[in-house]
C-alpha cells in the first residue's frame, strides 16, 4: 500500500520533471545534452534568425556562442546580476572577454529559478557588427559554451574562469555532436608537474647529495657512479617530458600564442633546460689516472679538463649549477601561473604542492648534514697529488 503510493508519487514527480524540461524547449527545436545531461541546448531556425536556448543545473553564469575556441568567438553571456549581452572573445583571460560595440542579440533573456539557469536569445544569420559571426544555414556550425561556478542564493555572477566548457557542432536543419575534445592543457600541466616537480628536482638532489652514497667507505672508496648515472637518466627523461609537454597547448583547437606571462616564462625555462643539456656536452674531457670504469688511462689521456680543473671545467660547473637552479625557480613560478590559469584544478594543485614540499624538505634535511662532497673529491679524493685539488678548498675549510 505504502509502496504503491510512493511509486505513484515518484512517477508524478518524474512526469512533472520531464514535462517541465519538454515545455522549456520548443518541441520543434533541435536539442543536445551538455555535460552528460547537466545542461541542455536547443536551437531552431526562425526565418533570418536562429533561436538558441541553453539551460544548466544550478544558479550560475551561462555563455553560448559561435566559434571553435575562445579566441575569435562571438558569444552571449548572462548570469545572476549580469544582464544578457553580446560579447566577443579575443583570448583566454578575463580581459579578453569584451562587450560588442553593437549588441545584436534579439530578445535576450536569463532566469535562474528552481536551481536551473536558462539563457535564451536569437541571433540574426547576417550580423550587423564586424565582431559577430555570419551563420551559414547550409553548413555545420561550431558552437562553444561555458558555465561559471554555482552561486548561492542572492549572489551575483563574476566572469571568471568557467567551471565547465565545451565545443559543439550543430546543423540548423537538425543534428549535432558534442566535441568533448582531448584535455590538452590539463595533460600539459600534469606532464610539466611530472618533469619540473619530480624528475628534474630528483636529478638535482641526486647530483648534489649522492656523489657519495650511504654505506660507501669514503674517501677509501671513490668514483661512485651512482649520482652520475641517475643525474643523466633523470635529467634526460625530465627534459624530454617537459619538451613534449610544451608542445601540447598547440594541439588545443584554435591555439594562438597568447603572449601571456605563463607562456613567455615557460618558453624561457624550456630553453634553459635545453641549454643545460647542451652546456653539459661542452664540459670537456674527464682525464685522471683511471677512466670512469676504474681502468688505467694511457699517459696521454691523464690530463683532462676535469682532472686538471681547467678554466673550461670551472666555467661549466659555475654556469651549469647556477642555470640549473635558476631554471628550477623559473619553472616553479611558471607552474603557479599555469595552475592559476586553469583555476587551481584540485588534483594537480595538490600534487604540485606535494612535490614542492618534498623537494624543500629533502634539500633542507640533506644540507643540514654538512656541505656535500663535490664532484672532484668524490672521484679523486682530497690528496694534493691530484692537480685539481689546487683549485678546491681543503676539506677542513669546507666542512668547517
Ligand atoms: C571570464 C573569463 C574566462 C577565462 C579566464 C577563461 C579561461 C579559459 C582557459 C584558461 C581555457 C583553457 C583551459 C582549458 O581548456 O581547460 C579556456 C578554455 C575554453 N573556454 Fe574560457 N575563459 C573565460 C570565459 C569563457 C567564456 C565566456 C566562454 C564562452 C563560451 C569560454 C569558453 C571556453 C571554451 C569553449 C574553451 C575550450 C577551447 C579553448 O581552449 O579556447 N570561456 N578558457
Ligand atoms: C642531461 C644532461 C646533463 C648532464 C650530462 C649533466 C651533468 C652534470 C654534472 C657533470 C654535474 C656536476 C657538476 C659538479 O658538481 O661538478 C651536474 C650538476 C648539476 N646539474 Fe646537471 N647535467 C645535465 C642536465 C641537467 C639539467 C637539465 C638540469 C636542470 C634543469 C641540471 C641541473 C644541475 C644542477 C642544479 C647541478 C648542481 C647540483 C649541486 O651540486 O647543487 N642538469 N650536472
Ligand atoms: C614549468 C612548467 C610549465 C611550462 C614550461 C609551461 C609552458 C607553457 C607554454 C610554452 C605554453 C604555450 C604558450 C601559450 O599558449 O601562451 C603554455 C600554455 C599553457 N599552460 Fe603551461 N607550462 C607549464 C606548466 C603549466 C601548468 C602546471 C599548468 C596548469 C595546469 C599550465 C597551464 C597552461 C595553460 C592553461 C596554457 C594556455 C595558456 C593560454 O592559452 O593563455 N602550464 N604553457
Amino acid at each position: 500500500m505504502w509502496l504503491s503510493r510512493i511509486l505513484i508519487a515518484g512517477f508524478m514527480v518524474y512526469g512533472l520533471g520531464l514535462g517541465a524540461a519538454k515545455a522549456a524547449c520548443d518541441p520543434a527545436s533541435e536539442t543536445l545534452a551538455l555535460s552528460d545531461g547537466a545542461g541542455l541546448l536547443c536551437w531552431q531556425r526562425d526565418g533570418d534568425r536562429v533561436a538558441f536556448r541553453m539551460e544548466f543545473d544550478g544558479r550560475r553564469w551561462l555563455a553560448l556562442g559561435l566559434g571553435e575556441a575562445m579566441a575569435g568567438a562571438d558569444v552571449a553571456i548572462a548570469g545572476p546580476g549580469l544582464a544578457p549581452a553580446d560579447y566577443h572573445l579575443t583570448g583566454r583571460e578575463a580581459q579578453d572577454v569584451r562587450r560588442d560595440a553593437i549588441d545584436d542579440l534579439i530578445e535576450p533573456a536569463f532566469t535562474a529559478e528552481g536551481e536551473r539557469s536558462v539563457l535564451t536569445f536569437k541571433k540574426p544569420l547576417q550580423p550587423g557588427d564586424a565582431s559577430d559571426a555570419v551563420i551559414d544555414p547550409q553548413a555545420e556550425i561550431a558552437l562553444i559554451w561555458a558555465v561559471g561556478p554555482q552561486l548561492k542564493p542572492g549572489e551575483s555572477a563574476i566572469l571568471e574562469f568557467h567551471e565547465e566548457h565545451g565545443i559543439l557542432r550543430i546543423h540548423l536543419a537538425g543534428g549535432g555532436t558534442a566535441d568533448t575534445g582531448v584535455p590538452w592543457l590539463a595533460l600539459h600541466g600534469w606532464l610539466m608537474v611530472l618533469g619540473w616537480g619530480l624528475l628534474l628536482p630528483a636529478g638535482i638532489v641526486v647530483s648534489r647529495f649522492f656523489k657519495v652514497t650511504p654505506g660507501q667507505d669514503f674517501p677509501r672508496e671513490l668514483a661512485n657512479r651512482f649520482w652520475w648515472n641517475w643525474h643523466r637518466l633523470l635529467q634526460y627523461s625530465g627534459v624530454a617530458v617537459v619538451i613534449i609537454a610544451s608542445g601540447l597547448p598547440l594541439m588545443q583547437p584554435g591555439w594562438q600564442w597568447s603572449g601571456g606571462l605563463h607562456g613567455s616564462l615557460g618558453g624561457l625555462v624550456i630553453a634553459l633546460a635545453v641549454f643545460q643539456v647542451i652546456n653539459a656536452q661542452l664540459r670537456g674531457t674527464r682525464g685522471g689516472p683511471e677512466d670512469e670504469f676504474g681502468r688505467p688511462n694511457p699517459p696521454e689521456a691523464i690530463a683532462g679538463d676535469h682532472y686538471e680543473m681547467t678554466v673550461r671545467r670551472r666555467v661549466f660547473e659555475a654556469v651549469h649549477i647556477v642555470t640549473g637552479y635558476l631554471a628550477l625557480l623559473g619553472a616553479g613560478l611558471t607552474v603557479i601561473l599555469g595552475l592559476w590559469l586553469l583555476g587551481w584544478p584540485t588534483g594537480l594543485t595538490v600534487c604540485a604542492g606535494l612535490c614542492l614540499l618534498l623537494f624543500v624538505a629533502l634539500f633542507v634535511a640533506l644540507q643540514s648534514r654538512g656541505a656535500p662532497v663535490g664532484s672532484y673529491n668524490a672521484i679523486w679524493g682530497y690528496d694534493s697529488i691530484h692537480p685539481g685539488n689546487r683549485h678546491l678548498a681543503a676539506p677542513a675549510e669546507r666542512d668547517g
